[in-house]
């Protein structure tokens, strides 16, 4: 249980706020690149604030303010040109870092025009795997950590959006909580297909932390120490994301009461497929009410967000009762209260990362390396029940286009359903 102000330290993310002062000095997935091949502009809120995201006509991407600094209109009305953005209200156009380059009435009728004052608030964007990220804190900014997995190759990769109604930070402890795997994805699954049967228990659970976040291990029923899921386990990702071993999720702050969810999934093809080279990385955006506005409750992400927004905009952590499954999150919660401390002292926080030679390829804690990177054939995805289910269907998220999965059916070379 926590105070309401100890709370608020933990959720609240607006400017000026110290846990958005944090998440600042992060890199976030704010989108996929491809996005931007058919719609060049895109508004965005991110920490509370409304941006507009772009790719201009020679490929670089900004993220800009979403009012224009001349009189206000919304950027995101605005085009692109061969370098910026133009406001369409009255030509003035920005570049990536903010700096007007053009007024074209004070052009034409000023002999000295100044357009010193007018800069555009700016923020760096980097595209890495696909995804587009940006860093939002103070500069110089650090390195853009390259995590493992998306270095590797003759994958299919593709990255899922969904707009989620509440607080990041509630997404974020379900990073590290083992047993709600147990309840809400094996037997509320169960349950929803009238199976009343229930999947293996948690027996023990084991939570630690390294320089890029948390681990956490099990054993269930049926398993024992020697196993992956307790030798290795998984990743709470610092500061906002998770890991599994073939998928990223980060829970991008919008505002104090909206979260971006940002997923991003890897399947090597079967070995004997290769070379695979994947030029574009899919990006699609997953729906998560049906049509009676209740949540979507048939994929795995999805149930999580039913738990998620289920919490309230913000969770109350005044009324809650932590347990034992819960260590995991006072963990996490404990090293956030000390990262806000060390901003405040002016001290560098967790897991920044400001050697270039090391974010080119950052490990994570992985069950399954080798498979990612070495590769199975088809007939040994069948040995693989997470894998076995993949090739049947995405699992994940509602609502994968078909273009997609015939996209993913091909590269894995499998009929596409
Ligand atoms: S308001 Fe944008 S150019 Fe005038
Ligand atoms: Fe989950």
């Amino acid at each position: 249980m926590l105070t309401a102000a100890r709370n608020d330290l933990l959720t609240r993310v607006g400017p000026g706020s110290p846990m958005g002062d944090l998440l600042r000095r992060y890199w976030q997935p704010i989108g996929g690149a491809s996005e931007f091949e058919k719609n060049p502009v895109k508004p965005i809120r991110l920490m509370g604030e409304d941006l507009v995201l772009y790719k201009d006509l020679s490929g670089t991407f900004g993220l800009v303010d979403r009012h224009c600094p001349h009189r206000r209109a919304d950027m995101s009305y605005g085009w692109v040109e061969a370098s910026g953005i133009r406001c369409s209200y009255h030509g003035w156009r920005y570049d990536e870092t903010g700096a007007c380059i053009d007024q074209p009435y004070e052009d034409t009728t000023n002999p000295k025009p100044s357009k010193s004052g007018c800069e555009i608030k700016a923020y760096p964007v980097r595209e890495c795997a696909g995804l587009l990220w940006a860093y939002m804190g103070p500069l110089p900014a650090p390195e853009l950590p390259v995590w493992e997995p998306f270095n590797w190759k003759n994958g299919f990769r593709e990255i899922v959006l969904a707009d989620v109604p509440c607080n990041w930070f509630q997404a974020q402890e379900n990073s590290i909580d083992p047993v709600h795997f147990e309840w809400m994805h094996d037997n509320w699954s169960n349950r929803m297909k009238g199976d009343d049967r229930n999947a293996p228990k948690h027996l023990k659970l084991k939570f630690e932390e390294f320089e890029h976040g948390f681990t956490y291990k099990r054993v269930r029923e049926g398993q024992s120490e020697e196993d992956k899921y307790w030798t290795i386990g998984r990743v709470a990702l610092w500061p906002n994301g998770f890991y599994l071993g073939r998928h990223f999720e980060w829970r991008v702050p919008v505002d104090d009461e909206n979260t971006l969810s940002v997923a991003w999934f890897f399947v090597r093809v079967p070995k004997g497929r290769e070379p695979y080279v994947q030029n574009s990385v899919p990006t699609w955006k997953s729906p998560i009410r049906d049509a009676d506005g209740r949540w979507i409750t048939s994929h795995v992400i999805n149930q999580d967000i039913v738990a998620w927004v289920g919490q309230g905009a913000i969770a109350d952590r005044t009324k809650e009762h932590l347990r034992s499954s819960d260590i995991g999150i006072t963990m996490m919660r404990n090293r956030f209260f000390e990262e806000l401390e060390a901003i405040r002292e002016g001290r560098e926080p967790k897991g920044v990362i400001r050697d270039p030679g090391k974010a080119r390829a950052v490990d994570l804690p992985d069950m399954a390396r080798e498979l990612n990177t070495e590769g199975i054939t088809l007939a040994e995805f069948d040995d693989d029940p997470l894998l076995r289910q993949r090739l049947r269907e995405f699992r994940h998220h509602y609502g994968q286009p078909p273009e997609v999965r015939a996209a993913f059916a091909e590269a894995m070379g499998i009929a596409a359903t």
